[in-house]
């Protein structure tokens, strides 16, 4: 059986006092969740904080981003020693905004995954076609160049530790959402790329996550779909009765 999960990505939301309240309203919410786990990813500096609230609960921390050096002469980045150090021990990688602000490249993902693989943490992995691509047809093309180039060059065993999360670029933050059927008809396709490239075993144990515009208006729906196996949230995790929600709607 494959894990469900709902992530919360807070991106650069919530100070140190707003993380206390929205962790302290969580706990309440959505601890102890039979057969869905609840992660959130608050911003580096309230990281260790986070862990610290969250310690006796079943909802992991998992990081925004993290460098692929060791450590050394990289002003303002943070290695994955550093993020193991605060018992952080999941990642989100190749979000789109990453890509887009910061240049983060397939090859640069690359080397990101495999550090934190190497690291022995868990990585979500995030991936996905902007507007045009699925204009002009060429989102099943992009999604699976985007898996190949970062992935596939994993060992097998690698894949225990990978979450895959696919949001369409144009669905990020936008209101506009992939429809059910879009995204149950990308997933599909993301593990059967999987499947072609590792194995069957492989790609039917792989979480899929879909993220873009998750509400707990949409998330039923969404979540009901075969292949995907719950959601990366942006904005809908910034508020604890919508977030429950949508841990709910699993
Ligand atoms: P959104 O963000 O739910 O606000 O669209 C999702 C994400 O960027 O992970």
């Amino acid at each position: 059986m494959r894990k469900k999960i709902v992530a919360g990505n807070w991106k650069m939301n919530k100070n140190l006092a707003e993380t206390g309240n929205l962790l302290g309203e969580l706990k309440g919410r959505v601890d102890q969740i039979d057969n869905v786990e609840v992660i959130v990813a608050p911003t580096f500096t309230n990281l260790y904080y986070s862990f610290e609230q969250l310690r006796e609960t079943t909802i992991t921390v998992a990081a925004q981003n993290m460098h692929q050096a060791a450590n050394g002469a990289f002003t303002g980045e943070i290695s994955a020693d550093m993020l193991k150090s605060i018992g952080v021990e999941t990642v989100i990688l190749g979000h789109s905004e990453r890509r887009a602000h910061f240049g983060e490249t397939d090859a640069i993902l690359k080397e990101k995954v495999v550090t934190a693989i190497q690291k022995e943490m868990t990585v979500i992995f995030c991936f996905g076609e902007e507007l045009n691509d699925r204009k002009s047809d060429k989102h099943f093309d992009l999604v699976a160049s985007q898996l190949k180039n970062a992935l596939f060059d994993l060992d097998k065993s690698a894949w225990s530790q990978i979450i895959l999360a696919y949001e369409p670029v144009w669905a990020i933050g936008t209101g506009e959402t992939a429809s059910p059927k879009q995204a149950q008809e990308m997933h599909a396709f993301i593990r059967k790329t999987i499947a072609k490239a590792f194995d069957q075993q492989i790609a039917d144990q792989v979480s899929i996550l879909y993220g873009g515009s998750v509400k707990p208006a949409n998330a039923k729906e969404i979540f009901a779909k075969q292949d995907v196996d719950g959601g990366l949230i942006g904005g809908a995790a910034l508020d604890a009765e919508s977030f429950e929600a949508i841990v709910r709607a699993i």
